[in-house]
């Protein structure tokens, strides 16, 4: 008998940016995502640092001339946009509970400063989450995954700013108020400690523009921290007892030995990397460590009278993290390096990769569960997990992924563990459900999916979908309630 509580929510997510496309559709403002740009003949040292980590001036400047989308995959996503009906369906005949998706900022506000929001945004999510209802898949509505208005970076600074702040609250305010009974779950920011390792991504700043990037950085952080708590007073304000979510990339590290030294860094690593943002969250301040933290960094950042008020009023209903892999923690230069979701880290010699290097631990995952419990005694849910592969469409129109089945198998079994451990994990929400473009490389070929979608890195190829032998695994995982693996 699986220990799985018998209304776990199972599901799958997605973000708007690498799905949606129809980047110019519905009266939709350019966003920051739509500037990321992808060119295939790229090494993929280069790839990390132009497309992933940092903006600059004349890439910025580039992509705002920029007409096509064969070079900006976020411009065209898979098109779902125009496909949701058709894929919902295939959520529906899985058997998904749980449908996880991000809001473009852009789609409500063009602008993010527009004096109303834009009627055709507002309905396109409308359409969207009721037809998710009629279809029994609750929503999981994340209010921002990376992508903000243009306009308010090049008007007012992005997340510099408290004007953008200002018109967050005012977006957020709007989404309850016209999508509050259509939406179960909110989650205000994805992973809100992107903002460190991914500064375009997180902050939306432009790096040769920041004469000290880190301070930016923490600056934009502690605008983040003072929205989400806006986000989180709004919610309860104005849609009593909703459930708004805080969530991080959970970097789970292990000490690379017994070595003290190597202890001490990994409890650092976990403090500055995970912890640090999801005790601003969860318990309403900032931890004891962050003075030390910001002196090593070199930051000092500014706050408003009021800010830390706010933030320890309007703490977070649950946590919610993505879980991909883990590392390493020593200070010993001489570790082989490989890469990880938004970092690179140090390799562990027990572990396997994936083929783009990320290490896979299921067991991190029932690691990662309890100490996130332990920490807080909040709900937990899986935001994210999932494994990036190149997969073939084979003749017979199946994709015989056998691979993603043992992942997925793996870390389902990690979580009945931590369930079992006494950990109150109600939901999982399986990462690229359907293919999409991949975040960190912008290549479609790097696919996460249960359905395959047909379409390359250039963006060729029919769009159609197909059902991958892992579609089959998961419906079958969820029928039975994770009894039958
Ligand atoms: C998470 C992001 O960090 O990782 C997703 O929230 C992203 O947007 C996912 O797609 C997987 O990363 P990638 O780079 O393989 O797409």
């Amino acid at each position: 008998m699986s220990r799985f509580p018998k209304d776990f929510l199972w599901g799958g997510a997605i973000a708007a940016s690498q799905a949606d496309g129809a980047w110019q559709d519905g009266n939709k403002g350019l966003d920051t995502q739509d500037l990321r740009y992808f060119d295939a003949a790229w090494e993929n040292e280069m790839r990390q640092e132009n497309r992933n980590i940092n903006m600059t001036a004349q890439r910025f400047t580039n992509a705002m001339q920029a007409e096509n989308t064969e070079m900006y995959p976020f411009r065209r996503g898979i098109d779902f946009y125009y496909t949701w009906k058709e894929d919902l369906k295939l959520f529906h005949e899985m058997g998904m509970k749980l449908f996880r998706t991000s809001i473009n900022w852009a789609r409500i506000y063009p602008n993010g400063d527009d004096p109303k929001p834009n009627e055709q945004g507002i309905q396109f999510y409308k359409a969207l989450f009721t037809e998710c209802h009629r279809l029994g898949i609750k929503v999981f509505a994340t209010i921002l995954h990376y992508n903000i208005p243009v306009h308010l970076v090049t008007e007012y600074g992005g997340w510099k700013s408290r004007e953008t702040v200002k018109y967050y609250e005012r977006y957020c305010i709007t989404l309850f108020e016209e999508l509050g009974d259509l939406v179960d779950y909110w989650l205000p920011f994805n992973e809100i400690n992107c903002s460190r390792f991914n500064p375009w991504n997180g902050c939306c700043l432009i790096k040769d523009q920041e004469a000290e990037y880190n301070h930016a950085i923490f600056q934009c952080t502690h605008h983040q921290f003072v929205a989400n708590a806006l986000a989180v007073k709004a919610a309860h304000k104005i849609l009593p007892g909703s459930k708004v979510g805080g969530m991080i990339a959970r970097f789970t590290s292990y000490p690379a030995t017994c070595k003290p030294d190597d202890v001490m860094q990994s409890i650092l690593d976990e403090n500055y990397k995970n912890y640090f943002y999801t005790d601003v969250m969860a318990r309403g301040k900032y931890p004891s460590y962050t003075e030390r933290m910001f002196e090593e960094l070199g930051v000092d950042i500014e706050k408003e009278s009021g800010d830390i008020e706010l933030i320890s009023e309007n703490t977070v209903d649950f946590l919610a993290y993505s879980y991909y892999m883990s590392m390493l923690s020593s200070n010993d230069p001489n570790y082989e390096i490989t890469s990880g979701n938004l970092l690179s880290g140090k390799k562990n010699p027990y572990l396997k990769s994936s083929d783009w290097g990320w290490q896979i631990d299921p067991i991190g995952l029932r690691i990662s569960l309890n100490q996130m419990y332990d920490r807080y005694q909040l709900p937990v849910m899986i935001a994210e997990n999932g494994i990036g592969a190149k997969d073939i469409l084979e003749a017979d129109k199946g994709v015989h992924d056998d691979y993603r089945i043992e992942y997925l198998r793996e870390h389902v079994r990690q979580m009945e563990e931590a369930i079992a451990d006494g950990v109150d994990l109600f939901g999982y929400t399986m990462w690229g459900i359907i293919d999409i473009v991949s975040c960190g490389t912008l290549e479609m070929s790097k696919r996460y999916g249960v359905i395959y979608v047909d379409r390359d890195d250039a963006g060729h190829g029919s769009n159609q979908r197909y059902k991958k032998d892992s579609f089959h695994w998961y419906k079958k995982c969820i029928a039975t309630n994770g009894d039958d693996l």
